[in-house]
């Protein structure tokens, strides 16, 4: 039996009258193999599984796609039941922003204004709004994040860590398709024609991987493999970089510890991300 809870007060009432840990997995919902896959990281860590579905208007810039973005709630519980989710939290824009605008918000500084953060200012700042607001809704014992989204698992496990919040963030691997492609609920907004364009992504990482993994430790020499891969494809990248892990910041020039090399490439009406660890297995 799953549990659909759509006030703040009603999931605290089953957190009250559930026994055992409980995990959260965060989503916009649109959920597809990746998400899937953290549900299932959840239950093999925690007794309980609660599955968060809002898709979150504060980070959104003004000119994203707050209103294109997928809705299937009830396509979405089919899956969660499938894959045995306890309860989902399933909030409108007013129940979590009741006063309409929240004046507090939790940023992460530097760590939100790189990669991603430079063409979305505000991103960051909305999504570690909202998941602290959802840590304090839930009070989980653990948290479930996809390395898909490096900087956001990167920033959420440093807030968690800047403030103490008594919760355990656990990263799960990326899911894929066959082709490589990094699964995303904005892959639906590719034509066939740019989805495959959109698999040089991923093949773009790997061939730095290669250089890597072929002795090769100039970051810059790296960072120009991936990039000229995607540009022979006609891909105007937004960004590749290479970065600590932990901290996002560069890389250093000569690569002497594990490093994420990390991308956006905007593909027709979808802006895509991906990552790829190098020097860590
Ligand atoms: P959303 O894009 O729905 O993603 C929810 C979670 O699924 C994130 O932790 C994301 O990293 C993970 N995920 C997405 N695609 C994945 C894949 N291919 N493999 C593994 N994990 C994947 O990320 C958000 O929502 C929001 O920013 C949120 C954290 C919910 C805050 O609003």
């Amino acid at each position: 039996m799953i549990e659909v809870l759509r006030t703040v007060d009603g999931m605290r009432r089953w957190h009250r009258q559930t026994t055992g840990t409980v995990g959260l997995v965060p989503t916009m919902g649109a959920l597809h193999d990746g998400h899937r896959s953290l549900v299932r990281a959840s239950k093999g860590q925690a007794d309980r599984t609660v599955v968060s579905v809002f898709v979150n208007p504060l980070q959104f810039g003004a000119n994203e796609d707050l209103s294109a973005y997928p809705r299937t709630f009830d396509r979405d519980v089919e899956l969660l039941k499938e894959v045995g989710a306890d309860a989902v939290f399933y909030p409108s824009v007013e129940e979590m922003y009741p006063r309409g605008e929240s004046l507090t918000r939790v940023a992460v500084g530097r760590m939100g204004q790189v990669l991603c953060g430079r063409a979305r200012p505000i991103h960051f700042e909305g999504v570690t709004t909202v998941v602290m607001k959802l840590l304090h809704i839930v009070e989980p014992d653990y948290a479930f994040f996809g390395e898909k989204d490096w900087q956001q698992l990167a920033v959420i496990r440093r807030m968690v860590e800047d403030m103490n919040v008594p919760v355990a963030v656990v990263g799960v691997p990326t899911v894929r398709e066959a082709s490589g492609l990094a699964l995303s609920s904005r892959n639906q907004y590719l034509t066939p024609a740019e989805h495959r364009l959109a698999r040089n992504l991923s093949k773009a990482l790997e061939a730095g991987r290669s250089r890597y993994e072929a002795g090769e430790r100039n970051r810059d020499a790296i960072r120009q493999t991936i990039w000229n891969w995607l540009q022979e494809q006609g891909l105007e990248p937004e960004y590749v970089e290479l970065v600590d892990p932990d901290s996002l910041e560069t890389a250093p020039r000569q690569l002497d510890a594990p490093t994420v090399a990390a991308l956006a490439v905007r593909i027709g009406r979808a802006r895509l991300i991906d990552n790829l660890m190098l020097g860590r297995n």
